[in-house]
């Protein structure tokens, strides 16, 4: 099984994508607090590129829907809740109130980078709170696998680089891999001398900055808590659900 790591949406060639299994990281925090929520039994995520169209697709849904409960809005705009928005980006929003429900959510990097990699076999979402799960999983379906950061704003990001490694960690436990690119040697590089340092080295870059200067520090806390759930978070049509 060959893995490679690639460090931003922009970097993505068809050749990452054609046939294998794609995993997208937006560790601070879109896709820890996919993780999240769908470790509290959330039925779906439909993903949105920005806030208005998940807003407009939502009001859409609430007029012609009315057999079942309208989505959740969820997202941020510079780390925060939107106005009107049921919903922001933090992982620890979500609780036993949230399952059953459908979220609608928009974040800045981290739903654009799930969307970047819709032509892969399988799209999976992963973070360090889930990286063994996905990592179990991306082994059973027997793909190469490609391990995209979502990065910020076009930058690259260490949290995401990190989240890589530690799934590349956690795919070396399961067998055989052959480390696919330089990028790859990085994130395993940078995970291992890190591993016990998670939430320092988080809190460290510029994205652990913006998390810290919008009030939400916790999220990182939590954010660092490696494999601390048992869940796989699978996309197809623009819509996350549990692999169960
Ligand atoms: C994003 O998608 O840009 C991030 O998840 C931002 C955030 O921390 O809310």
């Amino acid at each position: 099984m060959r893995v490679d790591v690639v460090i931003l949406p922009s970097l993505l060639t068809p050749a990452n994508l054609a046939g294998k299994t794609a995993v997208v990281f937006d560790v601070l925090r879109a896709t820890t607090s996919i993780a999240a929520a769908i470790a509290v039994g959330v039925r779906s995520i439909r993903i949105f590129s920005d806030i208005a169209s998940a807003a407009a697709a939502a009001k859409a849904e609430s007029r012609e829907n009315t057999e079942e409960d309208p989505p959740l809005l969820a997202g941020e705009v510079a780390a925060l809740r939107p106005p009107g928005f049921d919903l922001g980006n933090s992982p620890r929003q979500y609780n036993s109130s949230h399952r059953g429900w459908r979220i609608f959510l928009a974040t800045t990097n981290g739903t654009r980078a799930i969307m970047a990699a819709s032509g892969a076999a399988t799209v999976l979402t992963a973070a360090l709170v889930n990286a063994a799960a996905t990592a179990k999983f991306c082994r059973s379906l027997g793909a190469d696998v490609t391990l995209l950061c979502a990065g910020t704003e076009g930058q690259f990001s260490l949290e995401d680089f990190i989240g890589t490694g530690a799934v590349l960690a956690a795919l070396r436990q399961t067998g055989e891999i052959t480390v696919g690119n330089d990028a790859a040697l990085a994130a395993e590089a940078l995970f291992t001398a890190r591993r016990d340092q998670l939430r320092a080295t988080l809190a460290s870059g510029h994205g652990g900055h913006n998390v810290v200067a919008a009030g939400l520090e916790p999220d990182i806390d939590f954010a660092a808590r490696l494999d601390a759930l048992d869940v796989v978070c699978r996309v197809e049509d623009l819509e996350i659900t549990a692999v169960i």
